[in-house]
Order: C-alpha cells, then structure tokens, then sequence
C-alpha cells in the first residue's frame, strides 16, 4: 500500500484515507480509482470561505470527469450546525434530485464534515459520502471515523449518527490558506494522540526544528504529523467503531474543553484550544492522583504551549460546569467518564473520579 494511504480497517466497510499534494486538484480521478464513476450525482457541502477557496476547482475537475456535481454552501460557524442547517441540505439534495446512488462530499472543516455526514446518514435512510477536509483539525481528527451529528440547544453533537465516509483525501496544501489560529488548534489534537498513544510522535512534537518546520506549514512534516494522528485513529476506530469502550480515549482533554466551550461561549475558544486547556486540567488531575508523573504533565503543558496554545483555565463557577458535565453524553449510569493518562503516550478511562477532584480547578 502507498505509504500515505490509511486503512481503517472495519467490519464493514473499510475505507481509506489518502494524503497527498494536490490531491484537492484531482479529485475526479481520485474517485473513479475507488469506483465511483460519472453516472453518480454528487452534492458538495461546503462555506462560502472555502467554496471560494477550493469548491471551484473542485467543480472544474470533477466536470472534466463527466460527473454531474453541484456545490450548496451551509452558513460557517459552529451556531449554524443545527437542524435548521441540515433542512437546508435535504432542501438541496432534493432539488439536485439525489437518489439512493448518489454522494455527497464533505468540503471543508469539522462544521461542515460533521453536518454533511449526518445529512448523508439520514438522506433516503443513508447515502455514501466522502471527506475532502481541509482544516488540520478535521483531517487528524472528525473525518476520519464516522462520528456524524448536528448540535441540540441544550448540548454540542447531541443528534448524530456512526456513518462511515466511503473515502477521505487529504491534500496538506489546503492548510497553506488556514488562519494560523485554526492551524494551532488543529495541533491540540495531534498532540492529543501523542500523549493518548503514540510517545514517538510525541517526541517528533518536542524537537524544536521538527516544531518550526510544522508551524512554517513544510509539506513533509505536516504529512508526517497527519499520517501518524491517522494511524492511531485508525486503530482505535476499528478495534471499537461505535465508541462501547476504547474509542472514548479519543475524548481526552474533551469533557473539560466541551465546558469551556460551552461556558464562555462557542468562538471565544476554538475548540483546539478549549481542548488544550482541557488536556492541562486532566493532566493535573492525573497528577495529583500520582497516575503520571508531575514531570509528564509539565512536559505536556510545555508542548502545549510551545504551540501557540492556551492552558490557562477561563473563570468559569463549579456549578455550571457540574450543570454541563451532567448533560454530557458521557456519563454512563449517571457517573462521570474522564481519561487520564497514565504516562506520555498512555490514558484509561476512570469512573471514579470524585468531584473535588476537578471542580477545584474552577471558581
Ligand atoms: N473525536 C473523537 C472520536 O472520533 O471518537
């Protein structure tokens, strides 16, 4: 197998995630390698912002593949992943008059990759979709997995479903246009699988000329950090595709950052940077359970930081985040689930957490 190409291998329906330059340019012949051809319609979900970026060659190429494809843009922000939004899109899918054999693609970011999987999971009782992503976050991250949903007022990604994506390509250049705040944020979660299960990549982090060609965008480091998030994603997907134990490594760091998000109001943290604040809380928790050593947790803040990162928890009062941590959907039979790692590159999932444990890290 090409060595940018990712298996995540499942019971049914394996698919592949491949990393390549220019990959956004050719993505006709991209889809016919997979065996999708031009009697499919297909339906591109994307924003204005990256429609404007990418959607057109995108088009161009697909219609130099005879494939018949149209581009709806959904409204950006995470405000408009709601219900409202995903009317919009079968308002879309019925006009272009998609049919059980039809895709849609996924263009864009987590908003847009999360909704566009939900509104594939749902049209005609379920359709094939594919994820062209091009945010850091969503390539290492929320397209790569099949966790599909839209946000309930009273809570983030409360209404979704598991729909695997037929295919993901990742083109790295895409990320030469991201607002650096958004590629910092990305960098959250490669760390995450850094500390999670992969201590040589947290390592690769570390070294300071690997870090200046990552935050200078170079091509390879990025394929390397992308790959190696992939791989592990990969394995804990397939070994627990619907999230019945393992898979919920994947949140660690996240049931803090969903409070901070929450709390101080979606767009004053990315969620990346909500993520690292969390990260930072859980390590200190594990430090003061003595599950790792206080020297791993400094090291993670430092990496961290090193990033661009925020640890610094916001003034938030203990009982709203209690209020938020209940209605998550992580608690099971009423007890709480936090990830706590053990060492660099080691977590598990604790149920015993007492709430003075972690309410002390808020007013
Ligand atoms: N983002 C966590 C997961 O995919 O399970």
């Amino acid at each position: 197998m090409n060595k940018n190409k990712i298996l995540v291998p499942l019971k049914n329906n394996s698919y592949e995630v491949r990393i390549k330059q220019g990959v956004i340019n050719n993505i006709g012949e991209e889809l016919n390698k997979i065996g999708i051809h031009k009697d499919r319609k297909l339906l591109i979900i994307s924003n204005k912002e990256i429609s404007k970026l990418f959607g057109e060659k995108v088009v161009n190429n697909l219609k130099k593949y005879n494939f018949h494809a149209e581009i709806f843009n959904i409204k950006a922000g995470e405000s408009y992943k709601n219900l409202e939004t995903l009317s919009d899109i079968y308002n879309a899918a019925f006009k272009v008059g998609l049919d059980r054999n039809s895709l849609m693609i996924a263009l864009g970011g987590g908003i847009v990759g999360d909704v566009t999987g939900f509104a594939a999971a749902t049209w005609l009782r379920g359709i094939e979709y594919i994820q062209i992503p091009t945010t850091l976050l969503s390539m290492v991250d929320s397209s790569v997995g099949g966790k599909t949903a839209v946000n309930h007022p009273k809570g983030k990604n409360l209404i979704g479903a598991f729909h695997q994506p037929k295919a993901v390509f990742i083109d790295p250049e895409t990320l030469l246009t991201l607002p650096p705040r958004e590629f910092k944020a990305g960098m959250a979660e490669v760390i995450k699988y850094g500390i999670i299960k992969d201590k040589a990549l947290f390592e690769y982090l570390e070294n300071k000329e690997n870090r200046d060609k990552i935050l200078n965008l170079e091509n390879n480091s990025l394929i390397q950090i992308i790959k190696n998030s992939i791989q592990t994603k990969a394995c804990i997907v397939s070994e627990d595709e619907k999230e019945n134990g393992i898979r919920a490594i994947l949140n660690y760091g996240h049931s803090f950052g969903h409070v901070i998000e929450n709390l101080c109001g979606y767009g004053e943290f990315l969620h990346g940077e909500a993520i690292a604040i969390g990260m930072k809380i859980a390590g200190d928790i594990a430090s003061e359970k003595k599950l790792w050593l206080k020297e791993d947790s400094l090291k993670q803040n430092k990496l961290i930081e090193s990033y661009g990162l925020p640890i610094q928890t916001p003034k938030i009062k203990k009982n709203e985040v209690l209020k938020i941590l209940m209605g998550d959907k992580k608690v099971r039979n009423g007890k709480m689930r936090f990830i706590l790692p053990r060492g660099i590159g080691e977590v598990d999932i604790f149920n015993d957490i007492e709430e003075s444990q972690f309410l002390k890290y808020f007013d």
